[in-house]
Order: structure tokens, then C-alpha cells, then sequence
């Protein structure tokens, strides 16, 4: 069969999708890049904000016509929401053949063939690591490195625990070899992925010592990693990080919210305080660190005065850049229940406050780059010409510079000359 693959959500469900590739590659089928060329289409999901579940239902939504045209074609949901919903994604006046849960893909094969309908598999495996499947990379010149999966953090706002079950962690040897196959095979950037990765244990290997020998590797030039919990992020990890040059100077740090009430009943287990110490160590330790973060507003029980907070602590810290959310309820998470819901007129009002603050900043961030040079990893051409490529500088910036396809995949050293708020302008 040939089929495609449309990926929604996070770096997690990117990594997913490659392993569904080879698991469906190794079993005869064939990937293919044009949806219409398909007789198998999955959509992987998310389900993290009610708006991430509308989006991707209206998208299969307006593809359900094709069923008329090819009778033979099956469009199968995968991932989060195929979690969380079941067969209620059925209820949404569609039809799919089938919904896989993030723990079952392995059954894919078998469930392609099956006549039956309507099949839906969505038990969790505590124990699912999806060992020796080599993921079937999209990427040509970087790769996402899964380490851990799950998570036990249970953040009161958050389904991701409900949906990707208990945290852990993949034995650090196939972690050595997934990042030296994708070293030789031209995949020279690595991110390393988990919910919350400073909690890897794999027997005696902690994450600092992960990253050391991973470090150690010689045919990758680059190392990064997401999720870093602040309530994780240890001494040990940070001396890690200062002194091993192909892990890059970027971390994004989720904060969620300047108040320490709001931190509380949302069940972070850290203070502002112990925030702003984490960052002054990173800053002393790491001098030229880029920190990300990760945003909420409207949070239940977010008064005025905590919403200002947390816009202090964003003029304070001056992050890189920040993913800036409104609270979203989700059906099972504790924060869906109390009583004291921020109206979502007020919610919208503060999010687009949020967005405002943190553009300036990243904007000034950008500027302040202008005459430095910077290491670029030139991963494609760039979006307005054939004549310039872009890439990552080593502190997670885009920067768009001359070249030609004979770059992608090599480090280039280049002067910024001018800046945006989402760009570095090296030409
Ligand atoms: N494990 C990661 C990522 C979790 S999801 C972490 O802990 O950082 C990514 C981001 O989505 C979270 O950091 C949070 O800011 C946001 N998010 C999660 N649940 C949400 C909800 N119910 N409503 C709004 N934003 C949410
Ligand atoms: Fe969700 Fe918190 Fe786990 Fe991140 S650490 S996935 S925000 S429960
Ligand atoms: Fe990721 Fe969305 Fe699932 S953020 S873990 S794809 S709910």
C-alpha cells in the first residue's frame, strides 16, 4: 500500500510518525509524500488544546471525500487523540476505518489488512519502548533522538500523562546507536526527546551522563534536547552543559506562570524564585545561552495581579522566545474541574498581551545579534529563494544566508547583518 502521513502536535509525534514509517515500510508498503497518491492516510494527532483537536478533525474531515473516489482507501487516526477519544472521533459525522493508540503501532500492519471496520486499539503499554525499530527518518540533515516516553508529572492542566502513560526510559545503548546511524547518515544535528528529560534513568545513566557520552560521538556535530522540567534541572546537568561542545547553548525551560500560587495549583512543584536561580546559574555557567519557555494565561484562579506577574517575570528574564498559550480545559486533568474559571474573553485578552510582550523581546533578543558572527547548521533552501538556505545558529535562532544545496548539512560561520523577530539576516 502506499501511504502518507500527516503529523500534528509535538516533536514526540514527529519522532512517532518515523516510526510508523518503518514499521509500515518493513512491512512492504510504501511511504509517499503527495496525500493524493495515497491509499492509506494516517493523521498522527494532538490533543493537548481543544483548538489542536478541532484543527486536525477538520482536516480529516475535508479529506473524508476522498473514500468516494478511492474505494479502496482507509484513513486511520493515530496518536493522542486517537487516545483520547476512541470511537467518539467517529461521533464527528466521520467515518474512519481505524483509530491506534501511541502504544500500538506496531499492530499497524495487521490492522491495514483486516477487513473489519471501525477498529480501534487503543490499550497503553506501560512497558512500550518500540525497541529495534529503527525510525524511517523525514529529516534529511537533523534528527529527533526519542530517550524517554511518558510522563508522571501530572501538572494539573495537562493530559499528556493520561494519554502517553508512565514515564520511561529507553536503554541508553540503542540511544548511542539511533544517534550514530543518523551521525552517518548525514543527520549531523541531534535532538534528543522526552517529556520531561531530566528525569532519564536507564539502571545507573542519569541524563548528564547520557549527554556525556552521546557527546563523545564523533560524526555528529550537534546536540539539543526538549522537554527540560525546572523542577529537574540539576546542578550536575548544567556542568554537563558548559563543558560539552556539541551540546548547543539553548534550553527551553517551560515556566508556565510568573506567580507562585498559580505555579502551585498547577502542580509544578517550583517557585518563581527557584526559577530565576535556575536561569542566573545557566547564564553564569553558559554565558551565551538562549532560554525558551513555555507560557500559559488563564490558568484557573489567575487574578489580575498574577496574569502581571507573570508579564514581569517575561520583562525580567527576557527569554529567547516563548510559546505563549491560553489555558485550555481538558476532560480528566484536575484544573478542568475548579470552579474558577478564567471567562475566555479574558483568557484571549491576556494571550495576545503575552504575544505582544514577548515579540518586542525576542525582536530586541534578534537585534542584539547584528555584527556577531554565528555557526549556522544549513538544513534547506530558504522559503523566498533558491539562492539562500537557512539553518539553526547553535542558540536555536533561524538564520537565512547565500547558498546552495551543496551546504545542507554543513556548518557555516556568517555575519548577521540584520534581524527580525523571527530571523537572522546574514547577507
Ligand atoms: N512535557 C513538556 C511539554 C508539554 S505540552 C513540558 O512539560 O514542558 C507543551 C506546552 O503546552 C506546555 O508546556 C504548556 O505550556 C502547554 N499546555 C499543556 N496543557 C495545556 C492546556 N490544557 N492548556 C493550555 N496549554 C497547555
Ligand atoms: Fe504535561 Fe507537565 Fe508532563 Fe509536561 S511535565 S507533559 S506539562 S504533565
Ligand atoms: Fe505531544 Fe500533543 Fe500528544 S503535545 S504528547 S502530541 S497531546
Amino acid at each position: 500500500m502506499k501511504f502518507y502521513i500527516e503529523t500534528y502536535g509535538c516533536q514526540m509525534n514527529v519522532a512517532d510518525s518515523e516510526l510508523i514509517a518503518s514499521i509500515l515500510t518493513s512491512a512492504g508498503h510504501q511511504e509517499v509524500n503527495q496525500i493524493s497518491e495515497a491509499d492509506l492516510i494516517l493523521f498522527n494527532t494532538c490533543s493537548v488544546r481543544a483548538h489542536a483537536e478541532e484543527r486536525v478533525l477538520g482536516r480529516i474531515q475535508s479529506e473524508m471525500h476522498r473514500k468516494k473516489e478511492n474505494l479502496h482507501l482507509q484513513i486511520g487516526v493515530v496518536g493522542c487523540m486517537a487516545q483520547r477519544l476512541g470511537k467518539e472521533i467517529n461521533k464527528n459525522n466521520l467515518a474512519v476505518d481505524f483509530i491506534v493508540g501511541v502504544d500500538q503501532y506496531q499492530n499497524l500492519p495487521k490492522i491495514i489488512i483486516d477487513e473489519t471496520e471501525n477498529t480501534l486499539l487503543t490499550k497503553l503499554d506501560a512497558t512500550q519502548l518500540y525497541k529495534d525499530i529503527q525510525p524511517v527518518y523525514h529529516h534529511n540533515y537533523c534528527a529527533y533522538v526519542t530517550i524517554m516516553r511518558g510522563c508522571n508529572n501530572f501538572c494539573s492542566y495537562c493530559i499528556v500523562p493520561y494519554l502517553r502513560g508512565r514515564e520511561r526510559s529507553r536503554p541508553w545503548q540503542d540511544i548511542i546507536q539511533d544517534t550514530i546511524s543518523a551521525g552517518n547518515n548525514g543527520r549531523k544535528d541531534i535532538t534528543l526527546l522526552g517529556q520531561n528529560v531530566n528525569s532519564y534513568l536507564d539502571g545507573e545513566v542519569n541524563f548528564p551522563q547520557l549527554l556525556t557520552k552521546l557527546n563523545e560521538l564523533v560524526n555528529i556535530y550537534r546536540l539539543r534536547f526538549i522537554t527540560s522540567h525546572p523542577k529537574d534541572l540539576s546542578e550536575e546537568l548544567i556542568k554537563v552543559l558548559a563543558n560539552s561542545a556539541k551540546i548547543c547553548e539553548h534550553i527551553h525551560l517551560p515556566v508556565q506562570s510568573g506567580s507562585d500560587r498559580i505555579l502551585k495549583t498547577m502542580n509544578r512543584n517550583y517557585t518563581v524564585q527557584h526559577y530565576k536561580t535556575l536561569v542566573d546559574k545557566l547564564h553564569n555557567s553558559i554565558p551565551k545561552i538562549a532560554i525558551t519557555t513555555d507560557i500559559m494565561t488563564g490558568f484557573p484562579g489567575e487574578t489580575e495581579s498574577d496574569f502581571q506577574k507573570t508579564l514581569t517575570l517575561m520583562e525580567t528574564l527576557e527569554f529567547d522566545d516563548a510559546f505563549c498559550y491560553k489555558f485550555s480545559p481538558r476532560t480528566g486533568t484536575a484544573a478542568a474541574t475548579f470552579s474558577n474559571q478564567v471567562p475566555e474573553s479574558e483568557r484571549l485578552v491576556r494571550l495576545q498581551q503575552m504575544i505582544e510582550l514577548q515579540r518586542r523581546i525576542t525582536l530586541k533578543k534578534n537585534k542584539e545579534q547584528i555584527g556577531h558572527k554565528v555557526e549556522v547548521y544549513v538544513e534547506g533552501y530558504s522559503k523566498k529563494s533558491r539562492k539562500m538556505v537557512f539553518g539553526k545558529t547553535r542558540d536555536f535562532k533561524t538564520a537565512v544566508l547565500p547558498g546552495t544545496e551543496d551546504d545542507f548539512g554543513t556548518l557555516k560561520q556568517i555575519e548577521v547583518r540584520d534581524a527580525t523577530a523571527s530571523t537572522l539576516i546574514c547577507f
